[in-house]
């Protein structure tokens, strides 16, 4: 089958970004996918692309460091304040006017933390399993994991211990993590495999840590809660039940939005958009429908 889809190479900083763009021809109504990892790459989020049905320019990127845009040489760009300069330069890239923001996870970090400083430049917000304090996100994830089979536990315990993070014992132990809180279909979707599978381990490494749950790089201390009573577009909160980045952590970012809509899938855990994906369109389509009248709305009555 024909790819629907265009792709092209941005250059930020002398290095190439991977920019792909579904219904290209919907410019003025655009929906900016932004992924997470950190390290991951763009696939998993393709559901997002049906969203090019619906009549919107659908643009998705992988970060510095990741899937097919370049790798630097050195960890030193492996940064959320550089990330967010890479998220800026592709918002930019795209000719017409203000974007919705979508962002997954650690993307969604970003798309919150975008929020909060340029909502000038957008026209919503939209953060998937997103998070603003990496701290509350970290205990809530040890308090999942205390929630895993003894066995499993005690596993994870005693090759963590000893750092064998790569110790196939451990990896087992951990997939029982992500088969619970980051995505509940199994097998996985090709997508989602892939994008795990190739994750950039020097970006993964350097930002996260050895896995999902043990985040000891240097994204662990950052909270910018207080900064996301600044969002002044619609934003919608979304979480699975079974989250990693749990429904606690959602709620304390709904609070801190003004005016923001928060919504728990009942049968997801991280990847929704996935998990149930119907309903996850349903609900997105709603809302970016809802943000694009009520600035339609604004626009007429300030012609009156
Ligand atoms: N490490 C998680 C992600 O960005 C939170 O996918």
């Amino acid at each position: 089958m024909r790819d629907p889809s265009e792709s092209r190479f941005l250059d930020v900083e002398g290095y190439k970004i991977y920019v792909r763009t579904f219904g290209a021809a919907h410019r003025e109504r655009t929906l900016l996918c932004v992924h997470g990892g950190p390290g991951a790459t763009h696939d998993y989020l393709l559901p997002l692309a049906d969203l090019a049905r619906h009549g919107y320019r659908v643009v998705f990127y992988d970060a510095l460091g990741c899937g097919r845009s370049d790798l630097p040489a050195g960890t030193g760009l492996f940064t959320f304040e550089h990330d967010l300069k890479v998220l800026d330069a592709v918002r930019r890239s795209l000719d017409g006017d203000r974007v919705h923001l979508m962002g997954s996870s650690y993307g969604g970090m970003l798309a919150l933390a975008y929020a909060a400083r340029h909502s000038r430049h957008l026209k919503s917000l939209n953060s998937t399993g997103g998070l603003s304090d990496v701290p509350l996100a970290a205990r809530e994830m040890r308090r999942l994991v205390r929630g895993l089979p003894a066995r499993t536990r005690a596993t994870l315990r005693e090759y963590g211990a000893r750092g064998e993070y790569l110790h196939p014992a451990y990896e087992a132990a951990a997939l029982e993590f992500y088969r619970r809180h980051v995505c509940r279909l199994w097998p996985w979707p090709a997508e989602v495999a892939s994008s795990l599978v190739r994750i950039s381990r020097p970006v993964y490494n350097t930002m996260n840590g050895p896995n999902e749950f043990t985040i000891v790089g240097n994204t662990k201390d950052i909270d910018f809660t207080s900064d996301l009573r600044r969002i002044s577009v619609p934003s919608l909160v979304i979480h699975g039940r079974y989250d990693e980045v749990t429904p606690v952590v959602g709620e304390r970012i709904h609070r801190a939005i003004p005016g923001s809509l928060f919504h728990v899938f009942p049968r997801s855990s991280h990847l929704s958009f996935w998990e149930q994906r119907p309903e996850y369109l349903r609900l997105v389509a709603g809302f970016l429908g809802m943000a694009e009248r009520a600035l339609d709305l604004r626009a007429t009555s300030a012609a009156r």
